[in-house]
């Protein structure tokens, strides 16, 4: 089985700590570790883990290649994007790649920036979605639904709390869609992790977005490669189509099953869901660095360099760093993302 590590997001839901240069794949935002090293440290203890196709931005190739080494992981292939395309093109070249390997192998498709806590279930529903994948199948690992979230995918399964087949994929519904979803019972969160035998994905590709794979299959073609990194030919690439695998594949194909996932999984995607997965203390408060606090609650605050006081505020995420700070409402938080967008337009 070939971990394949997505790690060419740009994160710019958290902003200001995570950054063009430094996306927050590549940050310690828990501990020591960096989520893409803490990604790769999870699949220790699972048996037939062979080195990992790890997919990025052509910038971050050097801090990729040295976090791999931190870990002593000596051999990987370390495919470098030009530019973003989104998931469905770095897959697509990532299924290309490894069937170069012989044997068409299981890839295991991970996010570099997900928690996962309960690592003992995690590995149960590698284990059981492995079997999936071997027939044939496109596995998709479900989480039951706490709220009408509209940053995930859902998964509707023919039957529910066991291996199922998928009935209905949905990208990112609307609130009210999403409400329904998350209320009926039938539905998972697509976890955003997938399993697959890199042919299964071609075929499918071939089928829903041929014209991804044939621009992915050139960019390779063109390409070069030196060491671990795997280049790709940098018009080919631009060339290609951007889409998520969600849109390209999985809304399509009738290939999907879902192996229900209660692993303590979260994606770090906002600041509040960073609060939820951190370690709160009595006031339910994250505080990081040198920070002082008087009658606040619910609050997420960071400091890299200065101290940080607030006084009286709840339910705030507050982020210092060398060039920028950010104040926002908890509830507000992910509109940074239209700050950022603001940032590079007038840059
Ligand atoms: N190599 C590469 N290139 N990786 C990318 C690119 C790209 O252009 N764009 C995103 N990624 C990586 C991100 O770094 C992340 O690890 C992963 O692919 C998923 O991308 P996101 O941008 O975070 O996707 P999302 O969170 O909006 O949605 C996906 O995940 C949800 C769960 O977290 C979907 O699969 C949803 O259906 C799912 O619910
Ligand atoms: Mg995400």
């Amino acid at each position: 089985m070939i971990p394949v590590i997505m790690s060419g997001g740009s994160g710019t839901r958290l902003w200001p700590l995570s950054r063009k240069n430094k996306p927050k794949q590549f940050i310690a935002l828990f501990g020591e570790n960096t989520m893409f090293q803490e990604t790769l440290n999870r699949l220790s203890g699972l048996e037939g883990i062979q080195s990992p196709i790890v997919v990025c931005n052509n910038d971050h190739r050097f801090m990729v290649a040295e976090q791999l080494q931190e870990l002593r992981i000596t051999s990987a292939n370390i495919i470098l994007e030009p530019v973003g395309r989104n998931t469905a093109p770095a897959l697509a070249t990532s299924a290309l790649e490894a069937q170069k390997m012989g044997d068409d192998p299981v890839l295991l498709v991970l996010a570099a920036d997900h928690v996962i806590d309960d690592l003992t279930a995690f590995h149960q529903a590698i284990e059981a979605a492995k079997i999936q994948a071997e027939q044939g199948k496109i596995v998709t690992f479900g989480i039951v639904p706490t709220s009408p979230n509209t940053g995930y995918g859902y998964i509707q399964a023919d039957q529910k709390n066991t291996i199922s087949p998928v009935k209905a994929f949905v990208e990112k519904p609307d609130l009210q869609t999403a409400t329904q979803y998350a209320d009926s019972g039938n539905f998972y969160w697509n976890s955003g992790m997938f399993m697959f035998k890199a042919s299964t994905l071609i075929c499918e590709l071939e089928k829903y977005s041929p014209e991804i794979l044939s621009s992915c299959r050139e960019a390779l073609a063109k390409g070069t490669k030196d060491l671990d990194f795997t280049r790709l030919d940098v018009a080919s690439f631009e060339a290609c189509d951007s889409d998520s695998i969600d849109y390209a594949v999985m809304e399509h194909t009738s290939k999907a099953v879902v192996v229900p996932l209660d692993a303590a999984w979260s994606d770090v995607g906002s600041w509040s869901s960073l609060w939820e997965c951190a370690q709160q203390d009595a006031d339910n408060n994250v505080l990081q660095g040198d920070v002082i606090v008087e009658d606040v609650q619910n609050a997420y605050i960071h400091s890299e360099h200065r101290l940080v006081s607030v006084i009286g505020l709840d339910d705030i995420v507050v982020v210092e760093t060398a060039d920028a700070v950010m104040v926002a409402s908890k509830k507000s938080a992910q509109n940074v993302k239209s700050i950022v967008n603001r940032l590079v337009n007038e840059d």
